[in-house]
């Protein structure tokens, strides 16, 4: 095994570490709660990642598909856990990307008001963003992740073997969300080799999750590039995976800063550099898609309580910014398309 890095969330009182290397997996057993004489692992089908609990366990699979994000796979799922007979001193384990660890979470928050769980992410999104910070949820028929709970994890697991199969598409989409890292602090996160770089982008989100778990303020910053980004995949009726439409996002959140004001040209610049040149991702806005569209889609946003609002780089760094008049996002819209 090469070098194994353990990232800390300073979480008050519930504090967990993440290992971030390859064969980082070999260590599970290190993070199971030592209380737990059992263990769920939940996980799907295609997931190509086998672990060992060292503990006696059952393994129960979720659909694929977001379909299955659902209040009737909690149901399953906790029903199986009550079949099985776990207990509050036993674990849950999640294996897979961000859909398993969302659901597994929030199983576990929920089977007898809280068991614990740890995160064994095998996609780059779940290793930099889903799987670190403890939210938890599902999708109701009105919406995405509507209901859900807060639970942090006892610990999780970045294992960078499983990025061997991850297809291209998948790994894409992990690029997505990294990007956003490059401007959250002034890191040079390019110097970085994999392992340290995925490492660092775990520090950063901890150190964000630890200041405000709750998202009452300062976590929104985490969702840099998303207000667009949602609104993308919304209109493109999910064509865009979820990274993909973030790329696109940070891209657009560049030119309305500098539309505002905020940052000059030149970060704007830095920009396409790190996510259209560095990480090669497709920063166009979706062909056929009428820029009044996004813009009403964005003004629905669920995060926008004040009118339009949007995380936005500045001479602070990113920060949330409200009540952003339509003209503004209007012209940074086009200019994404010229
Ligand atoms: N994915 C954003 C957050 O965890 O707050």
């Amino acid at each position: 095994m090469s070098e194994v890095r353990r990232v800390r969330v300073p979480i008050d009182g519930r504090s967990y570490d993440v290992l971030v290397g390859y064969g980082a997996a070999e260590l599970l057993g290190t993070l199971l709660p030592v209380t737990a004489k059992r263990a769920a692992i939940v996980t799907q089908a295609d997931v190509p990642v086998q672990i060992s609990a060292n503990i006696p366990h059952e393994t129960f699979q979720i659909g694929i598909g977001e379909q299955y994000k659902s209040l009737e796979t909690i149901g399953e799922l906790c029903r199986s856990f009550a079949r099985m007979g776990l207990t509050r001193n036993d674990v849950v384990i999640g294996v897979g990307g961000g859909m398993v660890t969302d659901v597994a979470g929030f199983a576990a928050a929920s089977y007898h008001r809280g068991v614990p769980v740890v995160h064994v992410a095998t996609t780059l999104l779940g290793m930099v963003d889903a799987a670190i910070g403890g939210k938890t949820g599902v999708n109701l028929p009105e919406g995405k992740n509507l209901v859900g709970a807060f639970w942090q994890p006892s610990g999780v697991v970045c294992d960078l073997d499983a990025l061997d199969t991850l297809p291209d598409r998948e790994i894409r989409c992990g690029y997505g969300e990294m990007a956003k890292y490059h401007f959250l602090t002034g890191d040079d996160l390019l110097a970085l080799d994999l392992t340290a770089r995925v490492a660092r982008c775990v520090q950063i989100k901890a150190e964000i999750v630890a200041s405000d778990e709750r998202e009452s303020g300062r976590r929104a910053i985490l969702n840099y590039g998303h207000t667009l980004a949602h609104a993308i995949e919304t209109a493109t009726e999910h064509r865009y995976a979820h990274g993909e439409a973030v790329a696109i996002g940070l891209i657009f959140a560049a030119h309305l800063a500098n539309v505002l004001g905020r940052i000059p040209v030149e970060r704007v610049d830095q920009h396409f550099a790190v996510v259209g040149e560095e990480y090669a991702l497709g920063v166009d806005l979706p062909a056929g898609v009428d820029p009044n569209q996004l813009l009403d889609l964005m003004r629905r946003d669920k995060k926008a309580l004040d009118g339009l609002t949007f995380v936005l780089d500045g001479p602070h760094g990113v920060e949330s910014v409200t009540g952003v008049d339509d003209g503004s996002v209007l012209d940074a819209l086009s200019r994404m398309a010229s």
